[in-house]
């Protein structure tokens, strides 16, 4: 009894102010959320040699690869107003920075929708989501010939059709064709805001998840960036540094661009928040291998295809949309 009561002391180290924003096991099997989506078997985990990566460098960073930067932009999920959806974040900036990988860091970056997810993925809301489900739900968009929208046809506006906070009561963010993409002619009553349904848009070919330092270190190095859990109560206060806390529980999540070594505090991860740039350093933080529990739940996906000069595959709609409906 002693021992228990102390342990329930120690538990509580870090004070929880903010709502879980990640979803039970049991709360992803209700919603229908499959861990994976890819032939078994075939992964960079599973099969190091056919990827290259047998063994892992001691530092890796998609950030600065000789120089180059494969990293997508830093987001902040809290504005407008309070949103905990950390987990479409952490999905997006990781399969963005993926996209970017495939286009060799050439051309503007390709920015993916976080509310094209929170309005039509069914996978989460602003009071939470699942890890893998993002890229369940662009996998199935995928697979019929569609993908997830860039941001400037379906901005982050941090709201869900339950949301109540700031402008979210005022509007409608249920999964209509506005509610994928749009845009708005002009002021009523010559004009109207009308849905863009060939709207430029990224895809996935396979998903999966993966958890442990050895199996994240060989999808990272061989494909990019991952979404992964994190326990957020101790690091809200994290300013600079290496965060070496045990952590106590998954209720956040980020992406993980790589590693480094430390002389002093050894490995660690480097991983891109979502609280903005104000935070941390620069919005990322240094989190020791084993700590605050970045290796239990991670998810991958495999970038298929997306719309971009290059490729000569954009539908090229007039101002008011009137042409891609
Ligand atoms: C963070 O700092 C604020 C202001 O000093 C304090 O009230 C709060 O308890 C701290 N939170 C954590 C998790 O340490």
């Amino acid at each position: 009894m002693f021992a228990l009561a102390l342990f329930a002391v120690s538990s509580h180290a870090y004070p929880r102010t903010r709502p879980n924003e990640v979803w039970s096991r049991e709360q992803e099997i209700q919603h229908g959320i499959k861990l994976n989506d890819y032939p078994l078997g075939s992964a960079p985990h599973e099969v190091p040699h056919k990827w290259g990566v047998a063994s892992v460098p001691d530092e890796l960073n998609w950030c600065d690869m000789d120089g180059v930067s494969y990293c997508t932009r830093s987001r902040n999920q809290h504005i407008p107003q309070y949103c905990g959806s950390c987990w479409a974040h952490g999905s997006v900036s990781a399969l963005g920075d993926r996209i970017k990988i495939a286009r060799k860091a050439q051309g503007a970056d390709i920015d993916l929708s976080v509310q094209h997810i929170l309005n039509c993925g069914g996978v989460g809301s602003c009071h939470g989501g699942s890890v893998a489900g993002p890229y369940q739900w662009i996998k199935s968009k995928s697979d019929k010939g569609s993908g997830i929208s860039y941001e400037t046809s379906n901005p982050y506006l941090a709201c869900s059709s339950e949301s109540e906070e700031g402008i979210c009561g005022n509007a409608d963010w249920s999964c209509t064709p506005m509610n994928e993409a749009r845009t708005c002619s002009t002021f009523p009553p010559q004009g109207k805001c009308l849905p863009i349904k060939q709207f430029p848009m990224a895809s996935i070919s396979a998903y999966g998840t993966i958890s442990g330092q050895t199996a994240m270190q060989k999808e990272i190095a061989a494909r990019g960036p991952i979404s992964c859990g994190i326990d957020a109560a101790p690091i809200l206060n994290y300013t600079s540094g290496i965060a070496d806390m045990r952590g106590e529980m998954v209720d956040h999540v980020i992406s993980v661009v790589g590693w480094g070594k430390d002389d002093t505090k050894g490995s660690y991860w480097i991983v891109r928040n979502s609280w903005g740039e104000y935070w941390g350093e620069m919005g990322y933080i240094r989190v020791a291998f084993g700590a605050l529990k970045v290796e239990e739940q991670c998810a991958w996906a495999e970038v298929k295809d997306y719309t971009a000069p290059e490729k000569n595959n954009q539908v090229h709609c007039f101002e008011g949309g009137e042409n891609c409906q």
